[in-house]
This record gives structure tokens, sequence and C-alpha cells, in this order.
């Protein structure tokens, strides 16, 4: 089977790879959180719902050590092979049971009369007006949505009122078309049937089919929620492996992952440039045009790097004419393509009126859609607890090297103390003296290295260990994890790659590498403007090593270059001042203010 994936239930794992421990219980802790009261009453539904969990995986339950409130824990000797669809189906069915876990935690532990006093499991306030955060959810939910506001600094910008009453519009939406509603149940027929002919409506949809590595899938969701805003639609996500383990929903009293019984679910890892459905194709074979009055229920939309000049007309207003008449658009993307949709003249003036400062765009949708599940929250929150919380400055350093050897590169480090030193970011050595004063008010600089090697930050360490600093500063330097290579299903390494991410974004300074959508994450969330580090070639230091980013927008890394009413090419980064093309990656576009 072409989309078999690799869960690892396994406690005991020998596969050097994957990571053992705790971890391997994820699921269960996800979805079951922090709740140390009265596991021996619960037992009951436990096994219950647990036994049938095990006969869809057949995995044995192994209760342990009640007494001591320790969860229960899933496990198996061997590692077992599960499917897309059945790693959904586990986390919807857990999430079930974790819902009749809560109801019943909250009638007997909390009765209705005294709920008020508990704020942990209140609703927090309404103040949706002048929030970007959606208001009315449970707060032990999603604790990163609350508590992140302790461990970063307050953004210095300001989301404009129409963005604000455009989420609040939109979450009124969802929650009216959103999953098992009836207008959802009526526009899932149309796909049953495959009648051309249909009434328009009132609630069209967008599916954002995952795809690609972490990094790639955060910036396309955001792109596609950007796009569902503009165009009226319902965003719905497929969970793929792991969306729902890594993000809280970020819309009140509805869902955003896609229901698995939706009809199209098991072609999604089919789609791709050549699909027949695919907007590019259809027009090429005349299967689809602005007289015909029938029209496919859906359509999908190619927007991946290798997408075609059909597939591109998508940037085109003609053609988004004729692809607003689908009730279902199923989007298979690994861009972020919002750039883009400012050269749009239909979108130009609602989106300038959205975002009056044009680097703000991802940093606002960034933390309007991504809160880390409360899983990713306690690998963040407790690694930041422990070695950034005390330190005067932190600075990320976000290093990716596009090489097939893994081994950590002398070049690479010698680029990064070069931009690091050369732009004051680090000290520089003392060569002279063998101690410096060691005063009281020693400033301390926390350096928060992200890499799929150790060998950079281990290097970093012992330099500054070995030699005194010029402004007597402590360097402290820290990597979170190392996986040897990008492993980009694998859901612990998604796991820790988001956390590295929202590390990176809780820095005061980034350093981050040209091309990588991992630090576009860090940089956009954060609300940093970074250094860039050039991509090496031949394997030598780039002169500069970096440099000041233009923007902290990321780049569209596969852009068209068509003029849609000329009929020919353009160059894209020259048509308005606010998207221009992107330092270390010429043929990108990116959001800019002047
Ligand atoms: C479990 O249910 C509670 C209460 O409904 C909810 O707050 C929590 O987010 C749920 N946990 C997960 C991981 O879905
Ligand atoms: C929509 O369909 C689902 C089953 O597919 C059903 O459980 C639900 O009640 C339906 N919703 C409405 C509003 O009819
Ligand atoms: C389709 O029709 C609309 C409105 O009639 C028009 O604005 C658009 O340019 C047409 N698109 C194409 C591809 O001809
Ligand atoms: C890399 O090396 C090749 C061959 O030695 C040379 O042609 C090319 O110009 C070099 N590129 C850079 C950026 O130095």
């Amino acid at each position: 089977m072409p989309n078999r994936r690799r869960l690892n239930l396994s406690k005991n794992s020998n596969d050097p790879t994957k990571r053992s421990g705790s971890e391997n219980h994820s699921i269960a802790k996800a979805l079951f959180g922090k709740c140390g009261l009265n596991w021996m009453t619960l037992l009951g539904i436990s096994v219950a719902c647990l036994m049938g969990l095990s006969a869809l995986f057949s995995v044995s339950v192994v209760l342990q050590d009640i007494q001591s409130n320790s969860l229960w824990a899933l496990s198996e000797k061997a590692e077992i092979l599960v499917n897309h669809r059945q790693v959904c189906e586990a986390i919807f069915m857990l999430a079930s049971l974790n819902f009749t876990y809560h109801s019943w935690l909250r009638s007997s532990v909390f009765p209705a009369s005294s709920g008020e006093s508990h704020q942990s499991v209140g609703h927090d306030e309404d103040n949706s007006a002048t929030e970007l955060l959606a208001t009315g959810f449970e707060m032990d939910s999603c604790l990163s949505r609350y508590q992140s506001k302790l461990y970063r600094k307050e953004s210095p910008y300001k989301p404009s009122a129409l963005l604000l009453s455009k989420l609040r519009s939109y979450e009124a939406l969802h929650k009216r078309c959103g999953p098992h509603t009836l207008s959802y149940n009526t526009t899932v027929e149309l796909l049953r049937s495959g009648h051309e002919h249909y009434e328009v409506s009132d609630c069209n949809y967008l599916v954002w089919i995952s795809f690609s590595g972490l990094g790639n899938k955060i910036l396309s969701i955001a792109s596609a929620f950007l796009y569902a805003l503009l165009t009226d639609r319902v965003l719905l996500i497929d969970c793929g492996t792991d969306i729902g383990d890594l993000f809280c929903e970020p819309f009140p009293d509805t869902a955003w992952l896609l229901p698995l019984d939706f009809p199209l679910i098991d072609q999604f890892h089919n789609f791709d440039q050549k699909s027949p459905q695919s907007y590019g194709n259809m027009l090429r074979n005349n299967m689809i045009s602005n007289s015909s009055s029938s029209h496919p229920p859906w359509t999908y939309l190619h927007l991946v790097h290798d997408y075609d000049d059909y597939d591109k007309l998508f940037f085109c207003d003609q053609d988004q004419s004729i692809i607003q008449r689908a009730p279902w658009l199923i989007m298979k993307t690994d861009n972020y393509f919002i750039p883009s949709l400012f050269l749009i003249p239909s979108f130009e003036q609602q989106l300038n009126n959205l975002f009056p400062q044009k680097e703000t765009v991802f940093h606002f949708l960034g933390r309007y859609l991504f809160h880390p599940t409360n899983l990713v929250w306690g690998l963040i929150a407790r690694y930041y607890d422990t070695y950034l919380a005390k330190a005067n400055e932190k600075i990320g350093i976000q290093i990716r090297v596009f090489d097939t050897d893994p081994r950590p590169f002398q070049h690479v480090f010698d680029q990064i103390v070069a931009c690091t030193v050369k732009e004051g970011l680090l000290p520089e050595l003392n060569a002279k003296e063998e101690v410096t004063n060691l005063g009281a008010n020693q400033k301390l600089k926390a350096v928060l290295v992200t890499s799929l090697s150790s060998g950079y930050s281990e290097k970093l360490k012992s330099m500054y260990w070995d030699n005194p600093t010029v402004t007597g500063e402590v360097i402290s330097v820290y990597q979170p994890s190392h996986e040897g290579y990008q492993n980009t299903e694998n859901q612990i390494h998604n796991k820790k790659a988001w956390a590295e991410m929202y590390l990176l974004s809780l820095t005061d300074v980034l350093v981050t590498s040209s091309w990588s959508t991992f630090g576009y994450v860090a940089q956009g969330i954060g609300g940093l403007k970074p250094w860039l580090l050039y991509k090496p070639e031949n394997r030598t230091v780039p002169n500069p090593p970096c440099s000041r980013d233009i923007s902290m927008e990321p780049c569209f890394h596969a852009p068209p270059f068509y003029d849609c009413k000329a009929k020919t090419g353009v160059d894209t980064g020259k048509i308005v001042p606010h998207v221009r093309h992107c330092q270390g990656m010429g043929w990108g576009l990116k959001l800019v203010d002047n």
C-alpha cells in the first residue's frame, strides 16, 4: 500500500532512529493530558474503550502502576504498521474517549453550582473585538493559547480592525458550515452523487491535503487559510499523520480536521501533476471553461513546486472566476503562495486593507492558527524554563545544510561565526587575557541552536569554553535535538521540530539559513527579522556570510512568472513595491514594507 506509515507504539524499540520512552505513549498522553484524578474509577470506561482500540490495532494494553497514578500505556513488542486512515481513526477514537472522560470529570468533580470558581475548566473571557485570537475555548484544552504570553514579548505589531472582524466572521462561517453540520452533509452529498449540476450551496470548502515537511505544511496551511478567507470558503485540514497531535483547534466550537468519512480522502495521496481532475489538466483538456453551465462538484488544485503553466493559472483573475464555482476545492501545495495572491487584482484591495503592514501577514496568521497542543507545549515550556529563562539575551541560530553529506562542515561553522561575530550578535574571543573579570553583573547570553547535526553547537560550545570573550559575557549554547536527517513523516520528529521552531520564535535575535521553511516559521511567529545565512556554494564561506533580511515574511519558493492580462512572461518581483524577490533565493517572492 502506497500510503502506509509506521506508527511506533513500542516501548522498547531497538531502532536508534526512533525515540524511546514516554514519547511512545504520545497519542494517549496527548489526548488525556495531565489528568491525575481517580483513575481507578475511570478504569471501567477506559478498559472497555481500549479493548475496542486494541482490536483495531492488535495492540496489547498494559495498565501500569495504577496506584501511583501513572497513566496507562499502549505497549507492544513489535512495531506495527498502520495506514494513514487508521492513525486518524485512532486519534478520533481517543478524542471521543477523552471527551467521555472529561464530561465525567466535570460532572462528578466540579458539580454545576461550583463550576464558576474553577478557572482551569472555565472559558476565557470575551474580548473578541480587540484580540487576534478567538475566544470561547476551554482553557485546559490548549494551554499554549494562554501561557504563551508568559514566554514571549508582546508583538510590536497590531492587527487591523478589518482583519479582526474578518476572522470573527470566518469563525462564524466555520461553525455554521463545519464538519457534520447540515450544510456540510448536503455539500458532501454532491461528491457522493457525482452530479454535474447542482444548486449553489451557501457553504463552500477548501480542503488542504497533508503534504511535505512540517515547515512547508505550516506555511501552506497559512496560505490556504488566507485564500479561504478571501473567497469565503471553509478550510478543512486533512489530518495526515500528525496535524491533530501538533496543533490545537484554532476555531471555537467546531473542528478544522476533515472527517474521515470524506469521500475522496483515500485518493489524496494519488493526486499529483497528472491528475485529470486538476484545474490545469481540466483546462488543458477542455473539460472546463467559462461558458459551460455545469461544473464538476470538486476541483483539484495542484500548487506543488512541480506545477506547470496551466496549474499556475490559479493566480489569474479570469481563472479564479471559474475555480470559484466548485463547492469543493482540494488543494495540495508545499508553498507559501501568499505573495502571489497580492498580485491578483480581485484580491489586491482587500488584502491591502486587511494587512496595512505587508510583512505582518504570516506573523498574524501564524499566531492565529498554530497553537502547540499540550504535549508539544510541555516540550517547549520545560526546555525554555530549564535553559533559556535566565538569560539576559537569547539568540536563535537555525542551521540547515542542503548537502547529502550529513557530517558537520567546517565552512558552515566558519560562516556562522563570521556572521554572528561580524554583526555583533556574539562577542569576539579574547586572545590576550587568560581570565577576564568575572563580575557579579556579568551578562548571560543563551544561544539556541537547531540543526540536524550536533556538530555545530558542540564546536560553538567549546569555542566559548576554551576562550574568554572580550566583553566578559557568558555564552551558553544549547541544542534541543539532532536527528541526523530530516524525517518528514515521523510523528515524534515532527513534535520536536515544531517545539524547536517555537523555541526559536521565543528568542530575541534570530539567525536563519536561506531556503529553509523551518526558519520562516520561527521568524514569522516570533515577529523577528532574521540575519540570513547565505547558501554556501562550492563548500566555501559566502562573502558576505549573512545579511539582515528585508522582511520577516516567508519566501514563496516557486512563484509564477506570468502576466495574466498580456498573456506573456513577466518578472512578478517587479510589479508592485511590496512584492519583491527574496534575498538568498533570487527567483522567490516575498512581501516587504518599504
Ligand atoms: C480532552 O477533553 C478536554 C475537555 O473537553 C479538552 O479540554 C482537551 O483538549 C481534550 N484533549 C485533547 C488532547 O483533545
Ligand atoms: C451529518 O451526518 C452525520 C453522519 O455522517 C450525522 O451524524 C449528523 O447528525 C448529520 N448532521 C446533521 C445536522 O444532520
Ligand atoms: C469568464 O467570465 C467572467 C465574467 O463573465 C469574465 O470576467 C472572465 O474574464 C471570463 N474568464 C475567461 C477565462 O474567459
Ligand atoms: C564553483 O566552482 C565551479 C567550478 O570550480 C565554478 O565554475 C563556479 O563559478 C564556482 N561558484 C562559485 C559561486 O564560486
